[in-house]
């Protein structure tokens, strides 16, 4: 009986002493050491232009858990070993569909929406009425999951009335995270993030889904074009310039000299007279004199 119970507890202390190597092992897979971090984050910034200091190593740790924990990975050098060699580049889609931050709502830095209706889109629009075009290009840059997209195209829609289908308009909404464009092209929200769109837009732009989620109707989702598309790229794919761009809150995750390339890029893809719309928290480099300030973070090419 002593016996048994020596044994049991050696056993006992041997296998809570096995357990705890266990846990200990099954806590470190998923802890992402300084040199694991410093690779992903070089390789974030070069692919992306998402930059991340050193404090954010936990915020990287934990959002990649998601990867390691489905089980493909071992642990985070597996992962980072993987990515070095996927020439699909599908991993990497993965990654930045974890690190990037989508935060958005519908009318968020309202001002801009005011400004965008009852100056910026008029302005354009004579422009375009005197030159006999009936072609408005819009381009709603880092749209996330598509609230600033729909936003714009309610006040299109509004702004034209029944006028609209004699234009050639819409909107061409881009993110680089396909999490992202998949939600933003559901076009479904729930109630609490619709909140802030007017009542009256919201009662003739969207519809109440019988779960209580609120969907864009699809006058609205046709007009909206989603694509992935990476704001760091070297070459823009575009044919024409545009008219209006909003490229908001995006730029506040890149360093100074990736800031300064996109805003040369926007330049060149924005017409003369066009305006540019920035996050209320960014501003652009004044060397760029094509671009006059106007109202806090809209700007406007100077014209020809
Ligand atoms: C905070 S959201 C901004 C959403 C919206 N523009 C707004 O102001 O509410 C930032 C978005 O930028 C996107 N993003 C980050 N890096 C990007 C890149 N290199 N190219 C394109 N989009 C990027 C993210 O995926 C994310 O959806």
């Amino acid at each position: 009986m002593s016996n048994n119970k020596t044994e049991s507890s050696y056993t006992d202390k041997k296998s809570t002493g096995f357990h705890h190597l266990k846990n200990q092992l099954e806590t470190s897979k998923f802890r992402l050491r300084k040199s694991e971090f410093e690779m992903i984050k070089t390789l974030v910034k070069d692919q992306f232009g998402i930059n991340f200091d050193d404090q954010k190593i936990g915020l990287v740790e934990n959002r990649i858990q998601r990867i390691i924990r489905s089980g493909d990975f071992g642990n985070f050098a597996d992962f980072i070993r993987y990515l070095e060699k996927d020439t699909t580049k599908r991993q990497l889609s993965d990654l930045v569909d974890c690190l990037s931050t989508n935060h958005t709502y519908f009318f968020r830095e309202k001002s801009h929406f005011d400004f965008f209706f009852s100056k910026a889109l008029p302005e354009v629009v004579a422009t375009l009425q005197k030159n006999n075009t009936w072609d408005l290009r819009i381009w709603c840059a880092a749209c996330a999951t598509g609230e600033e997209a729909y936003t714009l195209q309610m006040l299109l829609m509004e702004y034209f009335g029944n006028k609209y289908p004699f234009w050639n308009a819409g909107i061409l909404a881009t993110d680089i995270s396909s999490q992202a464009l998949d939600f933003a092209r559901k076009g479904i929200y729930s109630a609490d993030r619709v909140g802030m769109i007017p009542k009256s837009l919201k009662e003739k732009y969207l519809t109440r889904l019988p779960t209580g989620d609120w969907k864009v109707i699809d006058k609205i989702r046709r007009e909206v074009t989603f694509r992935r598309f990476n704001l760091v790229n070297k070459r823009f794919p575009f044919k024409n310039q545009f008219h209006i761009i909003f490229c908001r809150n995006v730029m506040i995750y890149f360093d100074i000299p990736t800031r300064r390339n996109l805003v040369e890029e926007i330049n060149t893809w924005t017409t003369p007279g066009g305006y540019f719309f920035t996050g209320c928290s960014e501003s652009i480099d004044r060397s760029i004199k094509t671009f006059e300030h106007v109202i806090p973070a809209v700007y406007k090419k100077v014209p020809c």
